[in-house]
């Protein structure tokens, strides 16, 4: 009896997940530069039904839904595998539409607004009532971005709605950063997706909480830190050395108390200075079956049967950035045992990119 409940039980599984895989997704491929307005209705006609889109940004790719629509940001949730504690950014296509959707004087923040705005940036503010507890997880902020990619754009402006978006990758991902990551991610899964090639940075925006007593940096990204201290000197910046929850008396992003970005295989990342740091990684991708990540100057130390991934020049760390995500989520990697990094400068970017690679790995070894 129990073994018929049991095979009952799993078929009833099996068809469910036949069910949910069986959703026709429809494609859609879109020039950045001169978005085809015609197609790009088709998508927004999918977020004005309360369905998922996938569509491009200048950071990674986001999984859409109205973010007015309690029912249709739930989906977001499931098609991710997302814990439900875990707030949603929603994207806005102007100014106006983020007063639309918060509590607080957004006028007092016009400088930053107006500097960082259409940008890599997410601003968290004390939400109103049209922000639903599905978009933020419970709480009473909200994070807010008005993104600089047309595509992105347009598709907020023809919809009509404020979008909330994850990044587009099932939980646990790394970030989708091209057609490729996205279509592997979410096809068969969501409505609609719209492809647009590489996105431009390939790591996640800055997100900056601007909702408490003091101005603090939850999540490092592609803008400089300096620059946003420039604007807003008392910001408090904790240090991005491990997931904590709590920092200075600050709470901080639910999200990062999550280990995202996880390879398929452990990665061991490699700090400190430039020497030692080649020896321990050459001596760990030596013992066993490694891929090894480093940088343009540092591969011609490595010896020469250990297979490399390079990332970029130490010059360049956007390079770097925007070839971090594709290498973590490298098919190759499973023909390895471990994932061996190289640690790069925390000045710029470099800050968001340690961060993402300490949250990648399974240990961390300081040399
Ligand atoms: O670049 C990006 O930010 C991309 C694109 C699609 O815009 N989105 C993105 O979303 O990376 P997601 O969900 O992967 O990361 C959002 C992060 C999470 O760590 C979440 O905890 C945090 O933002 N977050 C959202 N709302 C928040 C809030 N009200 N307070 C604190 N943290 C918040
Ligand atoms: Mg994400």
């Amino acid at each position: 009896k129990g073994q018929t409940l049991i095979i009952v039980v799993i078929s009833f599984w099996k068809s469910k997940e036949i069910l949910e895989a069986a959703m026709d997704t429809k494609i859609i491929k879109i020039d950045t530069a001169d978005p085809d307005l015609s197609v790009l209705s088709e998508a927004a006609n999918f977020i004005k039904a309360g369905e998922l889109v996938a569509f491009p940004t200048e950071t990674v790719y986001g999984l859409g839904a109205n973010a007015l629509e309690a029912k249709a940001v739930e989906k977001i949730f499931r098609a991710k595998g997302r814990p439900q504690d875990n707030p949603l950014i929603v994207h806005v296509s102007s100014i106006e539409m983020a007063r639309g959707l918060i509590s607080q004087d957004l006028d007092r923040y016009s400088n930053i607004v107006e500097l960082l705005w259409p940008g890599p940036v997410t601003l968290i503010f004390r939400k109103n009532e049209l922000i639903s507890q599905a978009v933020t997880a419970g709480l009473q902020s909200v994070g807010i971005r008005l993104p600089a990619n047309p595509v992105a754009l347009k598709l907020i402006e023809l919809s009509g709605v404020p979008i909330a978006a994850p990044s587009a990758n099932l939980s646990g991902k790394p970030s989708p950063t091209s057609e490729e990551h996205v279509l592997s991610d979410m096809e068969g899964k969501i409505a609609c997706i719209i492809l647009s090639g590489d996105v431009l940075f390939g790591l996640e925006s800055t997100i900056v909480d601007l909702s408490g007593s003091k101005p603090a940096l939850l999540r490092p990204g592609p803008v400089d830190v300096e620059r946003i201290k420039e604007l807003l000197p008392e910001l408090v910046v904790p240090p991005f050395v491990e997931a904590r929850e709590e920092y200075a008396g600050l709470a901080l992003s639910p999200g990062l108390k999550y280990r995202h970005y996880s390879p398929d295989v452990p990665l061991v990342l490699i700090e400190g200075n430039s020497g030692e740091v080649v020896s321990r990684a050459g001596i760990l991708a030596r013992r066993s079956k490694s891929i090894l990540l480093c940088s343009e100057e540092y591969s011609e130390f490595y010896p020469v049967h250990i297979k490399k991934v390079v990332l970029g020049s130490r010059n360049d760390l956007y390079r770097v950035a925007s070839n971090l995500f594709r290498a973590l989520r490298n098919e190759e990697n499973r023909n390895y045992s471990q994932i061996i990094a190289e640690s790069f400068p925390e000045n710029g970017i470099g800050l968001a990119i340690m961060n993402r690679l300490r949250k990648a790995a399974s240990r961390i070894e300081r040399v």
